[in-house]
C-alpha cells in the first residue's frame, strides 16, 4: 500500500525536483510592488560555456529579451503576470507570479507558497517609501507583532501553523492597512510512525527491529532525512540515514516507550512519532513483590514435596515455574 502511494506520488513529483530546472530570483526580493518600482529578475541555470542566452516568458508567451537579467523599470500593471525562464541547458523554471499594486500601503512578501522550515520575509511598505509608524502585522485578521518603525519581519522557520492571510497596518495621520496576502505553508515530510518488525508480545533480550516511516520529502531534490531513536529518554541512535533500527528489548527495569524523530539535513526541520510501547513478556505484573514471593514460595513448597528430589531444581520445572509467572 505505501509501496504503491510512493508510485503514484513518486513519478510526476520525480519530474518536478529535476536539478537541471533554471531559478528565478527578484531583486529586490519582493513578489509584489508598487507601480512605478524597480524590480529586477534574474534567471539562473546550467548553459553551454559563453552561451547565456535566456529564453523568458511572461504568461505563457516569449519575451523578446535574451539577457540573463531581465530588468523592470517603473513598473505597470502590463508587467504583472506569470514569469519563467529558461537557460541553454535548463528546463523551464517554476512560475514566479510578480503583481503591481496601486494602494498607500502593501505588504510584501518574498513568495506566497513555502515549503516549512523555510523563512518567510514580510514587509509593510508604503507608497514612495513614506513614513509609516505604528505597524502592526496581522494574521488573518488577528494582529501578531507591533513595530514603531522597523518594516521588515522575517519568520525564520516556517511551520504549517504560519498558513492564512496576512496584511498590515500604519500610521501616518490616519491608519492606512493594507490589503490580504494569502500565504501557503507546505508540508516536507509528514511526521514519522513508529513501527516493530514483528507483532508482540516481546522477549526481553530479544532483537526486535524497528522503522521509522515517513514520506520522503518531494519538494526539494537530493533531500535526506535523518533518524534517530530512543527508548524513554535514552538516545538508542542518533542522526542515521537509515529508518531502520535493529536492538535488543529493553531490560525490565527500562522505559518501553519507544520512539523516533526524522529531520532534515540542517536540522531545521525535526518530527517526532507518537511512542511506541513494546509489551514484553513477563512485564504485565501489577500485583507487589511481596505476592510474589508467597507465591513463589508456595510452588516451591508444592513442587519441592510432590516431585522427585533433584529434579526440582532441572531447568523444565523452573521454565514451568516462569510460564506460571508469565501467564499469571
Ligand atoms: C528606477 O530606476 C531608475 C533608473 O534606473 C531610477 O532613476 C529610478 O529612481 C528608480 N525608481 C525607483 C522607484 O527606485
Ligand atoms: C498576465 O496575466 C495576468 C493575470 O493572470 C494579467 O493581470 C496580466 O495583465 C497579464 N500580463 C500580460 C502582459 O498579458
Ligand atoms: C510554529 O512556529 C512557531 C514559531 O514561529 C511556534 O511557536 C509554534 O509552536 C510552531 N508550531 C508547530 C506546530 O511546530
Ligand atoms: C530485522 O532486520 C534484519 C537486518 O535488517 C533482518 O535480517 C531480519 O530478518 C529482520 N527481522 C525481522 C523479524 O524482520
Ligand atoms: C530519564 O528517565 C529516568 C527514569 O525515567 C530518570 O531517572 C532520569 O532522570 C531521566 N533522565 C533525564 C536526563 O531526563
Amino acid at each position: 500500500m505505501w509501496l504503491m502511494i510512493a508510485l503514484i506520488l513518486g513519478a510526476p513529483v520525480a519530474e518536478q525536483v529535476d536539478p537541471t530546472k533554471a531559478v528565478i530570483t527578484l531583486k529586490p526580493p519582493w513578489v509584489s510592488v508598487f507601480q512605478e518600482e524597480n524590480v529586477t529578475l534574474l534567471c539562473e541555470g546550467p548553459h553551454q560555456p559563453g552561451d547565456t542566452a535566456t529564453q523568458w516568458f511572461l504568461n505563457g508567451t516569449a519575451i523578446k529579451t535574451l539577457a540573463p537579467r531581465y530588468s523592470i523599470n517603473s513598473a505597470t500593471f502590463d508587467d504583472s503576470g506569470e514569469y519563467k525562464c529558461q537557460t541553454g541547458l535548463s528546463m523551464l523554471s517554476d512560475p514566479v507570479q510578480l503583481e503591481i499594486h496601486s494602494d498607500w500601503l502593501l505588504l510584501q512578501v518574498t513568495s506566497r507558497v513555502f515549503t516549512e522550515g523555510d523563512p518567510l520575509a514580510l514587509r509593510c511598505h508604503a507608497w514612495k517609501n513614506m513614513p509609516v509608524y505604528k505597524m502592526l502585522f496581522y494574521k488573518d485578521g488577528k494582529p501578531f507583532r507591533f513595530s514603531n518603525q522597523n518594516s521588515e519581519f522575517t519568520i525564520l522557520q516556517t511551520n504549517l501553523s504560519h498558513n492564512g492571510i496576512y496584511h498590515c497596518s500604519g500610521e501616518r495621520r490616519r491608519r492606512y492597512t493594507s490589503a490580504g496576502v494569502s500565504i501557503t505553508i507546505k508540508e516536507l515530510f509528514p511526521a514519522p510512525v513508529l513501527r516493530t518488525s514483528f507483532s508482540s508480545p516481546h522477549q526481553e533480550g530479544n532483537l526486535v527491529n524497528l522503522s521509522c516511516e515517513t514520506k520522503l520529502p518531494s519538494e526539494k531534490p537530493g533531500q535526506q532525512l535523518y533518524f534517530s531513536f530512543y527508548v524513554g529518554n535514552k538516545t538508542l541512535i542518533s542522526r542515521t540515514t537509515s529508518s531502520e533500527y535493529q536492538t535488543f528489548i529493553a531490560k525490565k527495569e527500562d522505559c518501553r516507550l519507544y520512539w523516533c524523530e526524522a529531520a532534515t539535513g540542517d536540522g531545521n526541520l525535526i518530527k517526532r512519532s507518537p511512542e511506541l510501547e513494546l509489551p514484553v513478556l513477563g512485564l504485565q505484573s501489577t500485583t507487589p513483590v511481596w505476592f510474589h514471593f508467597l507465591f513463589y514460595l508456595a510452588v516451591g513448597i508444592i513442587s519441592e514435596s510432590y516431585l522427585p528430589r533433584g529434579r526440582a531444581r532441572d531447568p523444565v520445572s523452573k521454565s514451568r515455574t516462569g510460564d506460571l509467572y508469565l501467564h499469571r
